[in-house]
């Protein structure tokens, strides 16, 4: 943390967060809270909340929410500390002197150097290539048809065929052997000692949106495995969070981008003219990547390899784009294999063309859930149109579903209205609507949301709503009950503040500094049962309180030692108590 938390507190009260918000948002007030058009994802009615006692916002339909930093965050794509800085200038108050831990200063140093160490060793693989040693690796790249503007925009290099120069360049530049192995640039093993992790390779060099050299990959100039080698995950380089090219891309002002799969499908696109192009490197798209890529735009053409594997890899980058808010085309590159491939053979005219025809994800989707069918045989070709019409009903626009019938109806030739109708039985049996929330980071994903987390969140809230439950709830659920450790962190926090008959979660908010994390954390304390009155909420409150304990008790119990018998003496007297929850009586 950068600043002290009474500062970070007192700057977060002194911007009330509806004031704040209303700066951005078009809010009306409803109840206790104030609605609006949420900003994060495109809706056509309002279902993001701006609560002032809570001072946190939330967005039941995208899932976005947080306090006043988590919003400037968002909307303004502000680090924490930036946050915290325009919210104080926006107050008027003075902000002292950056107070750095002793930790941060050392975690800041030592990314400070990581970085350094990195750009001495792309200057170093740079200069090699265009010297006598580079010859080879210049003729390989020249012969991949890149020129010597696209190798420098991509500050292309080569690492030479012996295993320590760059080890004996470094260490002549007075760098530790420390800090080379904390660079990734390094392998060690106890024969060799620590000798260059990349050798007789072209070098690509991996840089952050900031255009900081964070890593490198490397290509062989010929068939040997393996064909790419990368940097390993150090301080600075984070795969599941960086884009390659991205920080050419962001300004390259298109209404899209391209995502591809490697990094000579990134240079070939650039030096054709697409400059808008990025790729998730030798891993999958995740969430970070898709939350990462709305920043900068609400369109993504897919151009993933035409192999089963890149048909996989979109299938699974669909729904985490869609949940981000991206809307996505697919392109097709057959009969080639991948962008750097086509526009070899075909140019850039044939590539525009390509995205100007890119398929809607949704269609694509179908294209693919329709080889499972067997479209000769009527049974099993209606079973393909039922799976379509389920597909469309998750769809929460009217519009949106009329559309897709009708593209649906249009492609498969079969009638409008029949469609309509399959998509209308769907409607009356209640197919889940596709309004998730974001998806959460893998970690937490560990306890699949079959509602217990939902019943963990929901006594968060309701104790921030109705803190005189505490005395309750306290005495049946422990913060350790809760399944995951954000949630545990969190439950304890508010439990203290509750104990000083206190609560604030905004201010709980204010200690999770990554915007990912204050999303799950304005969750957690803005989760819903529809209820219609008081009683029925007091029945809620009692019967999710007995499932959370239920299940604190059946998590503990496949935990516990055997031979432990004072834990198993906590688990006697907890299952009494259950017991004695069922009598309890909630009253609001
Ligand atoms: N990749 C990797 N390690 C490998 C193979 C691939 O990290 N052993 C990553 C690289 O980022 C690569 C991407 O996956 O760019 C796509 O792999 P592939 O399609 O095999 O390579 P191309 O990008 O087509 O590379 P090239 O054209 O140089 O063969
Ligand atoms: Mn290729």
């Amino acid at each position: 943390m950068y600043y002290s938390d009474d500062i970070i507190e007192e700057v977060r009260t002194r911007n009330d967060i509806v004031d704040v918000i209303s700066g951005y948002v078009k809010l009306q007030r409803k109840g206790s809270s104030y609605f609006g058009l949420c900003p994060f994802h495109n809706e056509k009615s309002p279902s993001f909340s701006v609560s002032p006692s809570k001072q946190m916002y939330y967005c039941f339909g995208c899932g976005a929410g947080g306090n006043v930093f988590t919003f400037l965050m968002e909307y303004e794509n502000f680090t924490f500390p930036e946050a915290v800085k325009a919210l104080a200038d926006r107050a008027g108050m003075e902000l002292p002197e950056m107070e750095y831990s002793e930790e941060a200063k050392q975690q800041r140093d030592l990314k400070t150097a990581v970085l350094e160490v990195n750009k001495m060793a792309a200057k170093y693989y740079y200069c090699l290539l265009r010297a006598p040693q580079g010859a080879k690796a210049m003729e390989y790249l020249k012969k991949r048809e890149l020129s010597d503007e696209t190798m420098r925009r991509f500050g292309l290099g080569y690492a030479s065929q012996y295993s320590d120069e760059l080890y004996r360049y470094l260490k002549q530049q007075g760098v530790s052997d420390a800090l080379m192995k904390e660079s990734g640039l390094m392998s060690v093993n106890e024969r060799q000692g620590m000798y260059d992790k990349f050798w007789n390779r072209v070098m690509f060099p991996i840089m952050d949106v900031n255009g900081k050299v964070i890593g490198f990959g490397g290509r062989v100039m010929g068939d040997a495995k393996p064909k790419y080698l990368n940097s390993p995950e150090t301080i600075v380089f984070d795969k599941s969070r960086n884009l390659y090219g991205l920080h050419i891309a962001r300004t390259a002002r298109k209404k899209y981008l391209i995502v591809c799969e490697g990094y000579m499908d990134v240079i070939s696109l650039h030096q054709a003219g697409f400059t808008n192009a990025v790729a998730s490197l030798g891993t999958a798209l995740t969430s970070q990547h898709a939350s990462i890529l709305k920043r900068y735009t609400d369109e993504v053409i897919l151009t993933y390899d035409s192999d089963e594997a890149g048909v996989k890899a979109a299938l699974r980058a669909i729904p985490l784009l869609k949940t981000a808010g991206i809307a996505t085309r697919v392109l097709h590159m057959e009969p080639y294999k991948d962008p750097d491939e086509f526009i070899k053979a075909l140019g850039t005219e044939a590539f525009q063309e390509r995205i100007d025809h890119a398929q809607n994800s949704f269609m694509f989707e179908l294209s693919i859930i329709e080889k499972s069918y067997d479209m000769k045989d009527p049974e099993s070709k209606t079973r393909f149109f039922q799976a379509a019409a389920e597909k469309i009903a998750g769809f929460e626009l009217e519009i949106e579903r009329e559309n897709y019938i009708e593209a649906v109806a249009g492609a498969y030739q079969i009638s409008f209205e029949g469609m309509r109708k399959m998509v209308m039985n769907c409607l009356m049996q209640g197919v889940p609507s596709r309004r998730e929330p974001r998806p959460v980071k893998r970690q937490e994903q560990k306890e699949k949301d079959s509602g217990i987390l939902t019943s963990q969140r929901l006594i968060l809230t309701w104790l921030t709503e109705y803190p005189g439950l505490f005395a309750t709830v306290k005495s049946c659920v422990k913060p350790e009950d809760f399944s995951d450790t954000l949630y545990r962190k969190v439950a304890s926090m508010l439990y203290e503040q509750l104990e000083h008959g206190e609560h604030n979660p905004a201010k709980i908010t204010n200690y999770f500094t990554e915007p990912e994390q204050q999303r799950i954390v304005a969750q957690l304390f803005n989760t819903e049962v529809p209820v219609e009155n008081r009683a029925e909420r007091e029945k809620a409150i009692k019967e999710t309180i007995y499932k959370v304990v239920e299940h604190g008790i059946t998590q503990r119990s496949r935990e516990l030692d055997p031979t432990d018998m004072a834990g198993l003496q906590q688990l006697i007297d907890a299952k009494r108590r259950l017991q004695e929850l069922k009598k309890l009586h909630i009253s609001l």
